[in-house]
């Protein structure tokens, strides 16, 4: 897999190609294309694309398909946090998470909608934006929760967000919800932090490296799934 720094990103979904701005020479991480957003987005493509291939076959009532608990996007409700100039988003919106909103700080707002505008004849609509600071519960009530999905990537990188990062997924997703996490190593003091507060709220799935689009992934991009943990 290739990352550029040149000014638009093409990121293709099913048969489409989104086209997205980024501007690496800003003050602000978001209007930047981070490459765990590819990678999460290509992961559920790939399963996608592969079990419904395989619905059509004869094994289909015999092979049990990987991952479709998490595919089944009909009628669901989403959220991404940290959206940046939405890779993410766009890409599962395109794979049928219609009905997402995509969230960030006000000064990336900005890029996000250039993005949103230009791939408007892509997507087809103007997808839902909202500015959403992890910290700001009243925002968080004001997007009306839960959602069956809490999306993210790449928003692990300063120890002090951490604590908001983690309680905003908490309050954000359905108790049957899943927050699908692109994630690198940004910061060990982060890292350490976010997965100590992610143990006490949630079960953790490592998607394995096999299982991520071959040509999405690299070795310190990672995948999780979690949900919350219920109490008995
Ligand atoms: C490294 S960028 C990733 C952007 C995008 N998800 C991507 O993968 O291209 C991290 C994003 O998290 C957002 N972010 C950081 N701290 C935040 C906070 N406290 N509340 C809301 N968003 C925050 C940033 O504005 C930025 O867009």
């Amino acid at each position: 897999m290739k990352f550029t720094d040149s000014p638009v990103i093409e990121l293709k979904v099913r048969d489409k190609t989104l086209a997205i701005e980024q501007d690496n020479g800003s003050m602000h991480v978001g209007t930047s294309v981070w490459p765990c957003s590819l990678v999460l987005v290509k992961f559920l493509e790939r399963w996608l694309l592969s079990n419904s291939s395989s619905s059509s076959s004869s094994s289909s009532s015999t092979t049990p398909k990987p991952y479709t608990h998490l595919l089944n996007f009909s009628g669901k409700k989403a959220i991404e946090l940290g959206c940046g100039c939405g890779p993410a988003g766009m890409g599962l919106f395109l794979l049928g998470l219609e009905n997402i909103i995509l969230t960030d700080i006000t000064p990336v707002m900005p890029a996000l909608k250039r993005n949103l505008k230009r791939n408007k004849p892509v997507l087809g609509k103007n997808l839902k934006i909202s500015q959403l600071y992890w910290n700001n519960l009243d925002q968080i009530k004001t997007l009306n929760p839960p959602f069956d999905f809490v999306i993210a990537a790449d928003v692990v990188y300063i120890e002090e967000s951490v604590g908001h990062l983690v309680s905003a997924m908490e309050s954000l997703v359905s108790d049957t919800g899943f927050v699908l996490l692109g994630y690198q190593i940004r910061s060990p003091e982060a890292h350490k932090l976010f997965w100590e507060l992610c143990e006490n709220v949630f079960v953790i799935e490592k998607v394995p490296h096999d299982d991520l689009h071959p040509e999405y992934a690299y070795e310190e991009a990672d995948v999780y799934v979690m949900k919350k943990k219920m109490a008995n």
